[in-house]
């Protein structure tokens, strides 16, 4: 099982209302992310990404296909252990740090209650300390931040608070979408590089959803290109960049005017 996808969808498909208003949001895509692996899921505005994300989460149903966490259907998962037990190991951060964040809430009481998700919480020595670490791998000044409330920080801070707030539950895999879209330029690469640190220091799986072809190729080893609802194209980033085959992969290069690694550092 170690070899295997940690997370894999097959033939996932979302229609949005019916008859004549029917949208096929998201059109049987598949894809497999294997354990410690960095992605991209790239597409414009609209293009089913963040349908997908909901659906990997099961925050929603798909219409048609499976999503797979190590092997096992989300709705075996379900009915087995109950969804906490999934978003322990599968957390993900949204582009908008201020929606996701209760105004009236601490730092340090949005933080804890991300232990709801557990059936036993650990003692509250071990939670506040758990909190005070993950705010420091993103890079937060501790003392500073846990009585603070989100109308009190930058965007940039709000968006690391929402990072730490994924990490306190210890998940093995972390869906991104749209991370820096909000965040002012200034802010973007210091929270893309804490993402990215994360695989290299607690081995964390990362999807990265985006519509910035550049940014995918900087955070990722391997693309999966969406539209229209539709997978289109996905290989390791390198080859996609070198020798796209799609013509709108070619397209979504050809408005980028430089890319390598370094652009973005
Ligand atoms: N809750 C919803 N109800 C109806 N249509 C939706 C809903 N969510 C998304 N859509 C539609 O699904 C399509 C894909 O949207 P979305 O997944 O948000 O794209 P992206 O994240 O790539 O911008 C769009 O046409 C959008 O209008
Ligand atoms: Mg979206």
């Amino acid at each position: 099982m170690s070899d295997g996808p940690i997370l894999a969808v097959e033939g996932l498909t979302r229609v949005f209302g019916s008859g004549r208003h029917a949208n096929l949001a998201v059109d049987r895509v598949d894809l497999a992310i294997r354990p410690g692996e960095v992605v991209a899921l790239i597409g414009e505005s609209g293009s089913g990404k963040t349908t997908v994300a909901r659906m990997l989460l099961g925050l929603l149903p798909p219409t048609e296909g499976t999503v797979r966490y190590r092997g096992v259907d989300l709705d075996t998962l379900r009915r087995r252990e109950g969804m906490r037990s999934y978003w322990r190991n599968v957390q993900a951060v949204f582009q908008d740090p201020f929606g996701s964040l209760n105004a009236f809430y601490s730092v340090r009481r949005c933080m804890l209650n991300a232990f709801k998700l557990f059936p036993r919480r650990p003692p509250r020595a071990e939670r506040i300390a758990r909190v005070r670490e993950a705010l420091d791998i993103v890079g937060l000044d501790v003392d500073d931040m846990l009585t603070k409330h989100p109308h009190q920080l930058s965007g940039g801070q709000r968006q690391r608070v929402m990072i730490a707030r994924a990490l306190v539950v210890q998940p093995g895999v972390l869906i991104a979408d749209e991370p820096t879209s909000m965040i002012d330029a200034s802010s973007r690469a210091a929270i893309l590089n804490i993402l990215l640190d994360l695989r290299t220091r607690l081995g964390l799986t990362v999807m990265f959803i985006t519509h910035d072809i550049g940014m995918a190729y900087y955070t990722s080893d391997r693309l999966f290109i969406m539209h229209l609802g539709r997978i289109v194209e996905e290989g390791p980033a390198d080859d996609i960049i070198r020798d796209p085959q799609h013509e709108y992969t070619k397209r979504l290069l050809a408005d980028v005017p430089t890319l390598s690694r370094e652009w973005i550092l």
